[in-house]
């Protein structure tokens, strides 16, 4: 286990891309304040890898882009052009039904929004709880956090658009964590209970319906129950402080569990999910009380293999990383579903 909490100073070292580089722990770790970074063979490889990946991705990031910008260009060419062919009788006609039609994507969109009002309300009274424990801001780098506050938007979005969410939590939720979820637009109009006191504080009296999951835990859940609460920690650490939550769990006198996915797949790498990956598979579980059909519908393909191959960090890394471009798309979406007014 690492000794310094947030030892990874993403941004360190350049990037040919100029973008982040949360993977840089490693190179870091290896360099003293007064030298030049040296980096290893291992570490060099790994930059290297890090770098690809991260050109490629902007490369992607841009070509969608622009690919957007030229659908938009072309319907609206195609739109001027249908209008300009026409009598004044049918513009004005077309218009009309466009008007409509605006009108109509707007109801249904503040009816959806409503509706998931609703839903979110009624899982606060009899949803399954679960919360996401924001303890560990402080062993998290900037681009950490950020990955973390992202993969916190895509729960909210996932969970919204349940038939049957769960009632999330966000525990601890103060100082950086806090003024990072902040700056979400429309975050503080979320339907989650936003507690600024720790899990075992907030929830004191109902101690003994803690469950921490953990993939460290020997104990692997069989079910969900309605009745007990489910922690998950709030973490992104490329595994780097492997068997934390488990100790803090077990320091808490509070149950482990983790994830039944040894029963049901093999993983090509290790069954250390990402926060969003854990509570999509909870929301999934919930909703179809099967946990190979949570687990086919969210641990991506790559991750899965027919051997038995340990993982590595490595895996982790670029999990997360990718888990991140999902996010990405599903960010605005999130946003876009906030509610205006609640
Ligand atoms: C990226 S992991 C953090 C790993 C961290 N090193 C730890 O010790 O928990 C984020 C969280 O997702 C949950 N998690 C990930 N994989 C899991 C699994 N296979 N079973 C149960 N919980 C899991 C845990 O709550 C974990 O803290």
């Amino acid at each position: 286990m690492p000794e310094s909490p947030g030892g990874g100073d993403a941004g360190a070292l350049p990037l040919t891309t100029g973008e982040k580089n949360p993977q840089s722990e490693e190179a870091a770790a290896v360099r003293s304040d007064a030298d030049p970074p040296v980096l290893s063979k291992n570490a060099q490889k790994k930059l290297a890898k890090q770098q690809r990946f991260e050109a490629q991705k902007a490369e992607k990031k841009a070509a969608a882009k622009e690919q957007k910008r030229r659908e938009v260009e072309r319907k609206r060419k195609e739109w001027e052009e249908s209008l300009a062919s026409v009598t004044e009788e049918e513009r004005e006609k077309l218009l009309e039904s466009r008007r409509n039609l605006r009108k109509e994507r707007m109801e249904k969109r503040s009816q959806e929004k409503e509706n998931k009002r609703e839903r979110l309300s009624v899982a606060r009274e009899q949803g399954q709880n679960v919360v996401v424990d924001l303890q560990f801001s402080h062993l998290m780098n900037p681009n950490e956090i950020h990955s973390l506050v992202q993969q916190i938007m895509y729960c909210y979005a996932v969970n919204g658009r349940c038939a049957s969410p769960a009632h999330l939590w966000l525990t601890a939720c103060d100082g950086e964590m806090d003024s990072a979820l902040k700056r979400i637009p429309g975050f503080d109009k979320w339907i989650i209970e936003k507690e600024n006191r720790s899990y075992i504080e907030a929830l004191c009296d109902r101690k003994e319906d803690l469950v921490y999951l953990t993939a460290d835990s020997e104990t692997v859940l069989e079910e969900l129950d309605l009745k007990k609460i489910y922690v998950i920690g709030g973490l992104v650490d490329r595994n780097r402080w492997k068997g934390i939550t488990l100790k803090k769990a077990e320091e808490q006198g509070i149950q482990t569990a983790k994830l039944p996915i040894g029963n049901f797949m093999k993983m090509s790498s290790s069954q250390v999910l990402t926060v969003n990956q854990v509570v999509e598979i909870l929301l999934k579980f919930l909703e179809t009380r099967e946990w190979k059909t949570a687990f086919y519908a969210v641990i991506p393909q790559r991750k899965r293999c027919q051997s038995d191959s340990e993982g590595n960090a490595e895996d982790t890394i670029e999990e997360e990383e990718e888990q991140n471009d999902n996010v990405t798309a599903s960010k605005k979406k999130c946003i876009e579903e906030v509610p205006s007014n609640s």
